[in-house]
């Protein structure tokens, strides 16, 4: 049986003055984790905060398991989980007591929040260091505090915005294991916020990818990438005079991109069947040799440059 989203959020507007940051915005997050994907200035950190109430929206609905945003906000922040984009200006402090006050403020009495806050400070990897100062913290250690005080309540929801920003290579894909293991085994509902795609790829089943305040694309990952029942696309390395094979290749309906002088990528929006023949026949006709014709698999990268530039299909189910 198909379990209800654990968010909805129904025609979002935010505006910042006369500029329109969210526009409508509409998602469904299942549970699992989920990648809200979009390049710099989508729309992202905003719809988090919105989500958080610290810039309240101005229209629309929310809904969060049985609440409603924004009637239950104060209900909602006790079951969200939040890892900042900005980073925490903290005063001279270990991590130790920052994570045990930051979940005493979260509700926890104090021995249970200093026990939470030791565990899930061993967990994030950083049990050697977790009574050191942490103005001595490298970025990704940073990171790996935010994660822990995102954590240490056990919250419904966790919201991760940038969690990888300023990480070198090594804790980068620390960051990004933990998250993989808070959704594999740990069965946590997480929504991770950012413009890079192979995070995505690596942690989360499903996406909602935005573009200028608005969802573009949102369905499960794999879907999305096998949808290419519907994109027909070809690599095709020639030999003899590719340009005006290409020409009759768009005639015919193909989007074309030049990849090298014997190499074009086409594709196509079609739920028919590839006639091979026919592209056989046109190149024969052109005078031109097709030395290799695969079909090509989408990355994630395509369909998302697809959507922010076309406006996509706008639902992946
Ligand atoms: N407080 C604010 N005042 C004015 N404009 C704002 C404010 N916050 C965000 N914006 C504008 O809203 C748009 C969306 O910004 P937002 O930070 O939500 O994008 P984002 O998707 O999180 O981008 P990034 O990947 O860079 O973090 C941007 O054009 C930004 O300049
Ligand atoms: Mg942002």
């Amino acid at each position: 049986m198909k379990q209800e989203p654990i968010l909805i959020a129904e025609n979002i507007d935010k505006s910042f003055g006369s500029f329109l940051a969210l526009d409508k915005f509409e998602a469904e997050i299942p549970r699992g984790v989920t990648g809200l994907l979009g390049p710099n200035g989508a729309g992202k950190t905003t719809f988090i905060r919105a989500l958080l109430g610290i810039h309240p929206f101005d229209d629309g609905k929310i809904h969060f398991m049985d609440y409603e945003l924004p009637r239950d906000l104060l209900i909602v922040k006790d079951r969200l989980g939040y890892q900042p984009e900005v980073d925490t200006k903290i005063r001279k402090t270990s991590a130790m007591r920052y994570v045990t006050h930051m979940a005493s403020l979260a509700g926890l009495p104090r021995s249970a929040a200093r026990q939470r806050s030791f565990d899930t400070l061993h967990y994030v990897g950083l049990e050697e260091a977790r009574y050191r100062d942490m103005n001595t913290f490298s970025q990704g250690m940073m990171q790996k505090v935010k994660l822990a005080t995102a954590l240490v309540h056990d919250p419904l929801l966790l919201i991760l915005d940038e969690p990888t920003a300023g990480c070198d290579p090594k804790s980068h894909k620390q960051i990004l294991d933990l998250i993989a293991d808070l959704g594999n085994a740990h069965g946590k509902n997480i929504v991770v916020s950012t413009h890079l795609l192979p995070d995505i790829e690596k942690t989360a089943d499903y996406v909602v990818v935005m573009s200028n305040g608005s969802r573009v694309i949102q369905g499960d990952l794999k879907t999305i990438l096998t949808q290419s029942d519907e994109v027909v696309t070809l690599q095709v390395r020639i030999s003899g005079n590719h340009q005006s094979f290409a020409n009759k290749m768009k005639d015919i309906g193909f989007d074309i991109t030049t990849v090298s002088d014997n190499q074009i990528n086409c594709i196509m929006r079609s739920d028919q069947e590839l006639d091979n023949f026919q592209i056989f026949k046109l190149a024969k006709e052109n005078k031109v040799n097709i030395r290799m014709m695969t079909p090509y698999k989408q990355s994630l990268e395509d369909v998302f440059i697809d959507a922010v530039t076309n406006g996509g299909n706008s639902n992946g189910h």
